[in-house]
């Protein structure tokens, strides 16, 4: 049976953590909001309670899961050392949406980091989770709360429709303000990786600490080619059960395009997301900025798949910013990229 806790994050019901906080300590396994997308906690520090993570999520026991930590000492526990440059970004970016990379020290079990040296670290600022882990008094282990392979869970019942009765609470706290993944960052190297865009982005993290790079695996380009039959499911994640179609160009052009594709497929359900045009049409959501289209990407794709859609077809954006996350799960959930010319 699962427990669904409702909590007011402006007026928050200490009973309610109390209780949330306690679960955690006895090895359960609860889902709880963050600021960029709604994760599935167990105490990190108990393998029996983490393994119960896997189980629920059927996720690969070859990846590793971020520790949420509710002080920055608590990362000093669990780490052997922090560098430099890790200092200064916890000291700008936590609490907030970058999960940051060191060696691990022995207290982290094996189930955590998938047998990893290393082991991943966040201090997430959503107040909700801030108040769990901290009276929980332990730290959390948490991906995030989706069944994997399908998107990420931005509201509580993305959450219920993936993980109703195989966890034991799901904390209701709305929607994730930021609704894409933590970037994450690998310091144990001495010009730090990037491994996952998000919110806080390369500009930013550059501008504190200097030059890092970016992992090759982070895009997968050889995918972008000039038609619609040329699927990439080998490198499905994030998806939706539709088959969603990247369309990159000129506005223009990609406007021209997205109507060409709808006109070709008069058989078929097609949802359109967009940020530079407006379609009259009822499965079209336009967002205006890229944070409102970060906050709702996630979800979007969900509402399409209940409403029976069979192709999303989605306008690329630009990579500055959060752009870059953006266009990096747009790349990974896609069926096909095509280029309008
Ligand atoms: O925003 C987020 O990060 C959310 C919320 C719940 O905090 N969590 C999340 O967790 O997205 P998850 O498990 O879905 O993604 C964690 C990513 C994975 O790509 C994983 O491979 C990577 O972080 N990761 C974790 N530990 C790692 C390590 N030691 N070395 C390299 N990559 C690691
Ligand atoms: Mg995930």
């Amino acid at each position: 049976m699962t427990e669904i806790i409702k909590i007011n994050a402006s007026k928050i019901d200490k009973n309610k953590i109390k209780k949330v906080a306690k679960a955690l300590r006895e090895g359960k396994v609860v889902v709880f909001p963050t600021e960029t997308v709604y994760g599935v906690g167990a105490n990190a520090l108990s393998s029996d309670a983490v393994k119960k993570i896997f189980k629920a999520k059927s996720r690969p026991f070859d990846n590793p899961f971020i520790v949420h930590v509710a002080y920055a000492s608590d990362a000093e526990k669990i780490v052997k050392k922090i560098p430099e440059k890790a200092e200064k970004l916890i000291r700008k970016f936590w609490p907030g949406p970058l999960t940051l990379i060191f060696e691990k020290k022995k207290i982290i079990p094996d189930e955590v980091t998938a047998g990893l040296k290393s082991v991943a670290v966040r201090m997430p600022s959503n107040k909700i989770a801030h108040k769990i882990i901290k009276e929980s008094k332990t730290v959390v282990a948490a991906p995030s709360a989706n069944v994997s392979g399908k998107p990420s869970s931005t509201r509580a019942k993305d959450v219920i429709d993936d993980l109703n009765s195989k966890v034991d609470i799901i904390v209701d706290g709305g929607n994730s303000e930021i609704g894409i993944e933590s970037t994450v960052l690998d310091m144990t190297k001495e010009i730090p990786v990037l491994l996952r865009p998000g919110k806080i982005s390369k500009e930013e993290i550059e501008k504190e600490i200097g030059q890092i790079s970016i992992h090759k695996s982070m895009f997968s380009k050889e995918k972008i080619k000039g038609n619609v039959s040329s699927p990439g499911m080998k490198y499905k994640h994030y998806s939706p059960d539709a088959q969603v179609i990247l369309v990159v160009g000129e506005k223009l052009s990609v406007e021209r395009k997205i109507n060409e594709i709808i006109s070709e497929n008069n058989g078929k359900k097609i949802g359109v997301i967009s940020m530079s045009f407006e379609l009259k049409k009822d499965l079209s959501r336009r967002f205006k900025t890229k944070e409102e289209l970060s906050k709702n990407l996630f979800l979007t794709f969900r509402d399409f798949d209940k409403e029976g859609v069979d192709v999303i077809l989605v306008e690329g954006v630009d990579e500055e910013g959060i752009g870059l996350a953006i266009m990096n799960r747009l790349i990974k959930a896609s069926y096909s990229i095509i280029k309008a010319f």
